[in-house]
């Protein structure tokens, strides 16, 4: 049996498989965030930056009112880029919208400072139109007032999103409090298998985004995934979810429609046939340089990830 969930650094429970809620828009995200509650969810993810944690809280009140109890849902958000000089006014701001007196893990969302007083709260930008975003300032400070937040109450735990090696190696020898999590992009058409294997020895769980491709699941049809699909009886996305599990990581998948909602929560085992077969494909994309990240905003920063470096 695939588990159904994995533990944590801080000896928190984390469940396998979780829903997303980036480009939710805000009619539907509530409606998606209760049922996905009432229909065997206990993780949701959000972000400051998705512009509808409004509606994100008002879908986990009507849950709560059908019966869910707050404790046993795993509720997961984001500090944006501008305010990662302003980590206590970003939470504050969060728990409001989400209706919540704390959270169960606190993240940085990108390890970048964009202007805190530019022209925009979340997409700041020059007269050329390329983001403002000031270069002078290192991620390692975000991190401790992120660690000065776990004293408040108002967040159980602490991680990261979209740290490569690079940037982890030169956070961790100056931490107090190991991240307990590292949200990336992760599906078979981009491993980074670098930075799992890092994580792993770190003590620091993966959580993988993307995991079907984002907009338009572009991975439902790739060769390797149809192929696993069809011989386990299973659908290419059950196969793309049931990848990050094998790989002892949490996996989030964002959806809005009540159908794959509850479709995304069937996970399987993978035996070492089937992940052999992603695997090589993987491989195979990193030899001929053809590895896809969906997800990559244009701050003209290397981040250190080695497709992108
Ligand atoms: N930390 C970060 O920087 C970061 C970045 C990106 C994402 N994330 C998180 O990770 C979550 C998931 O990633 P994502 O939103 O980029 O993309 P995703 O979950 O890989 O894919 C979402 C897309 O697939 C569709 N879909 C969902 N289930 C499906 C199914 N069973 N069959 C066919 N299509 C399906 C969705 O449409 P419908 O809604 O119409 O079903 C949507 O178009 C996000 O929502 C967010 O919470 C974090």
């Amino acid at each position: 049996m695939a588990p159904t969930s994995f533990k944590l650094n801080t000896g928190q429970d984390i469940p396998a498989v979780g829903l997303g809620t980036w480009q939710s828009k805000a009619g539907e995200v509530e409606k998606a965030v209760s049922y996905a509650l009432q229909n065997g969810y206990k993780l949701v993810d959000g972000a400051y930056c998705y512009g509808n944690e409004d509606e994100v809280g008002a879908g986990l009140k009507e849950a709560f009112a059908n019966g869910v109890k707050r404790e046993d849902v795993f509720v997961m958000t984001k500090v944006w880029a501008t305010y990662n000089t302003r980590v206590g006014e970003a939470i504050e701001k969060s728990l409001k919208s989400l209706g919540l007196d704390y959270v169960d893990m606190y993240l940085i969302h990108w390890p970048v400072l964009l202007n805190p007083e530019g022209n925009d709260d979340k997409f700041p930008t020059l007269p050329d139109g390329s983001r403002d975003i000031l270069r002078d300032w290192n991620h390692v400070e975000a991190w401790k007032q992120m660690e000065a937040l776990v004293e408040t109450g108002k967040v159980k735990a602490i991680g990261v999103c979209n740290y490569s090696k690079k940037y982890l190696e030169e956070l961790l020898p100056v931490a107090k409090i190991v991240p307990a999590i590292n949200q990336i992009e992760n599906h078979p058409s981009l491993p980074q298998q670098e930075i799992v294997d890092l994580c792993r020895e770190k003590g620091i769980h993966i959580v993988s985004y993307s995991p079907l491709g984002s907009t338009g699941s572009p991975l439902m049809t790739c060769e390797p995934v149809v192929k696993v699909a069809e011989k386990k009886g299973v659908s290419a996305g059950t196969v793309l979810l049931s990848y990050h599990v094998a790989r002892g990581s949490t996996v989030l998948a964002k959806s809005v429609n009540p159908d794959r909602i509850k479709a995304n929560t069937q996970i399987v085992d993978l035996d070492a046939e089937d992940m052999k077969l992603l695997n090589d494909y993987s491989d195979d994309l990193t030899k001929r340089g053809e590895l896809k990240r969906y997800v990559y905003p244009p701050f003209g920063v290397d981040f250190g990830f080695p497709d992108k470096s």
